[in-house]
C-alpha cells in the first residue's frame, strides 16, 4: 500500500478548502463562531473539525475515507485489521477484554498493570488472576511477571480466557514475552498487550521488536505517548483470528462517543505517516540527540543514568542523599518538565527527532543550583517482600461485589474482612492489596512499615472500606 499517502488527512484539507456551509454541528461552524481572543489560534485547525456529513465516514461502520486510512495503519503496522481509538489506550484496553471474556471467566493479568486493564475485567465481571512482578536490582525497580510465574500460572488455569501484558513498561523496559505468548498459545489462551508505550517500536532497530512481531493477538497503542498524535488519539490492532473483530467494534461503538473527533483521528492519519516514513537519517539524528541529551542530564551530579530497551526513554537514579521531588523543583523552576518522577527515579521522554532546543536546555541547567533537599525517609520496599503469592486469586469475584455493601472500618480492624478497595503505595504504585482480597495481619504489618518510611498511601488514616452483606455493620 502507498505509505506516501494520508487519506483522511487528503480528504479533509480538500474539504476545509472547499468553502464550505455548515448548517450542521459542530457549534464553531468551522471555526468561525470562538471567543474573539482565541480565534486566531483555533480557527486554523477547526476547519478540520467536522462531523460525519456526506462523504466523511462514520469510525464506527467504516466503509470509506476513514476505512481507507485505517487499511493503510494496517499495512503498515502488518496486522489482521487496525481500529482508529479516539479515547486512548484506556478504550482499546477495555474493548479488547470485552471481547474476549465474560463473566465468570478466568483472566491472567499482570499486577503492575494500569487501571484500565483491571477496569475491563471489572467490567466483563470476569474473575482476575493476578501475576506478581518481580524486583529488578539492575534497574532498581518492579518489573513484569517471570516467566515462571507465566508458565505456572498458564498451567494451573489451562481454562483461563486471556492472557494480559503490558509491553514495554512505563520506563521503556521489555522482557521476553514471546516464551509467555508461545506458552499461552499452547494451551490456545488469547494474548492481549498493552503496548501504550510502545507504537514507535514498528520502526524496528534499535527499537525493541513489537508484540505484534512477537505473536501477540490484540495489541493496544497509544499513539499520542510516543508518536506525534493528539492526546488519546490511539489505535487498537487484531493481528489474529484468536480475536473477533466484530465483537471489538461492538464494544468500541458502545464505549466511544457517537462524535468522534476527525483531528483525532486525522492525527492517527499523520502519526501512521511520520513513523511509515521515518528515514535512515531520521533514526541516525534522533539516536545521536538522545545520546547527547542523555549526557547532558547524567552530567548533573546528583543524576545516574538507568539504560533502557527503548532508547527514547531517559530514566535517571537521584543518588544518596537527594530526593526526586527537590530535583524535579529545581527542573520544574527552570521550566524544563520531566514525563514522571519516583522516590528515587526521574523519566524524561526524548521524541522521535533530534532535540531542537539545546542551547537553551544547556543554559538552564547550568543555573539549576544547589544545594538540593536531603530526603529524610526513604524507602526501603524492594527490600521486602510485598507480593508473596506470586499468583493471586480473589476471594470475591468482581460480580459478587455488586451483592453487597461498603463500610469503612479503621485498618486495624479490617483483618479477616474482604477489602472493597484497593490499597496501592506509591512507590511502587502496584496494589498491594486488591480490591476483593481478603485482609491479613501480613496487609497492615506492611502498610504500617511503608509508612514509617514515608512511603504515600492514599487516605490510609481514615480506615479500608469493606465488604459488608446489605444491612449490616
Ligand atoms: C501502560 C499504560 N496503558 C494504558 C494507558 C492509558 O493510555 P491512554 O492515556 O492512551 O488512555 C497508560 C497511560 O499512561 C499506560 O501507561
Amino acid at each position: 500500500m502507498n505509505q506516501q499517502r494520508m487519506p483522511l488527512v487528503e480528504h479533509l484539507e480538500t474539504f476545509a478548502n472547499s468553502n464550505p456551509i455548515s448548517f450542521h454541528v459542530p457549534g464553531h461552524k468551522h471555526g468561525e463562531i470562538l471567543p474573539s481572543a482565541y480565534k486566531a489560534y483555533f480557527q486554523e485547525m477547526l476547519k478540520w473539525d467536522v462531523t460525519e456529513i456526506t462523504g466523511m465516514d462514520d469510525l464506527h461502520a467504516p466503509t470509506e475515507v476513514i476505512a481507507e486510512a485505517e487499511n493503510v495503519a494496517r499495512d503498515f503496522f502488518q496486522t489482521q485489521h487496525t481500529f482508529f481509538l479516539v479515547g486512548g489506550s484506556t478504550v482499546g484496553n477495555l474493548a479488547m477484554i470485552l471481547a474476549v471474556c465474560k463473566r465468570g471467566d478466568k483472566v491472567l493479568i499482570q499486577r503492575n498493570c494500569h487501571k484500565s486493564v483491571m477496569n475491563g475485567v471489572e467490567l466483563a465481571g470476569a474473575n482476575p488472576i493476578f501475576l506478581a512482578p518481580e524486583w529488578d536490582d539492575t534497574v532498581r525497580r518492579f518489573t513484569s511477571p517471570s516467566y515462571e510465574t507465566v508458565r505456572t500460572a498458564i498451567e494451573q488455569h489451562p481454562d483461563a480466557q486471556a492472557l494480559i501484558l503490558t509491553y514495554p513498561d512505563y520506563f521503556g523496559n521489555t522482557y521476553h514475552i514471546k516464551a509467555m505468548i508461545d506458552k499461552a498459545h499452547q494451551f490456545d489462551i488469547p494474548v492481549l498487550v498493552d503496548e501504550a508505550h510502545g507504537v514507535h517500536f514498528a520502526l524496528g532497530d534499535p527499537f525493541p521488536i513489537s508484540a505484534i512481531q512477537l505473536g501477540a493477538d490484540a495489541v493496544v497503542h497509544s499513539a499520542h505517548k510516543m508518536a506525534p498524535a493528539m492526546t488519546m488519539a490511539s489505535y487498537l490492532h487484531v493481528v489474529t483470528s484468536r480475536i473477533d473483530k466484530s465483537e471489538l467494534a461492538h464494544y468500541l461503538q458502545m464505549l466511544q462517543s457517537s462524535s468522534p473527533s476527525y483531528l483525532l483521528m486525522a492525527s492517527l492519519d499523520m502519526a501512521r505517516y511520520f513513523l511509515a516514513n521515518f528515514s535512515e537519517n531520521n533514526r541516525i539524528n534522533t539516536l545521536k540527540s538522545t545520546a547527547y541529551i542523555k549526557d547532558l542530564f547524567a552530567s548533573l551530579p546528583f543524576l545516574e543514568f538507568i539504560p533502557a530497551a527503548d532508547p527514547l526513554k531517559l530514566t535517571f537514579h537521584v543518588k544518596h542523599p537527594f530526593s526526586t521531588k527537590s530535583v524535579a523543583n529545581l527542573l520544574e523552576k527552570q521550566n524544563i518538565f520531566p514525563e514522571l518522577t519516583t522516590d528515587e527515579q526521574i523519566l524524561f521522554v526524548h521524541g522521535l527527532a533530534p532535540f531542537e532546543q539545546i542551547e537553551s536546555l544547556e543554559k538552564r541547567l547550568k543555573t539549576i543550583g544547589h544545594p538540593l533537599k536531603k530526603s529524610v525517609n526513604r524507602a526501603t520496599i524492594e527490600k521486602t517482600n510485598i507480593f508473596p503469592k506470586r499468583i493471586q486469586e480473589l476471594d470475591l469475584s468482581y460480580y459478587e461485589m455488586k451483592n453487597y455493601t461498603t463500610y469503612l472500618v479503621p485498618l486495624e480492624k479490617s483483618v479477616g474482612e474482604i477489602a472493597a478497595e484497593a490499597i496501592i503505595p506509591y512507590p511502587p504504585g502496584i496494589p498491594l492489596l486488591l480490591k476483593g482480597e481478603r485482609i491479613k495481619e501480613v496487609h497492615i504489618a506492611h502498610v504500617e512499615k511503608l509508612q514509617e518510611q514515608g512511603v504515600r498511601i492514599q487516605h490510609r488514616d481514615e480506615g479500608i472500606r469493606i465488604y459488608r452483606n446489605k444491612g449490616e455493620r
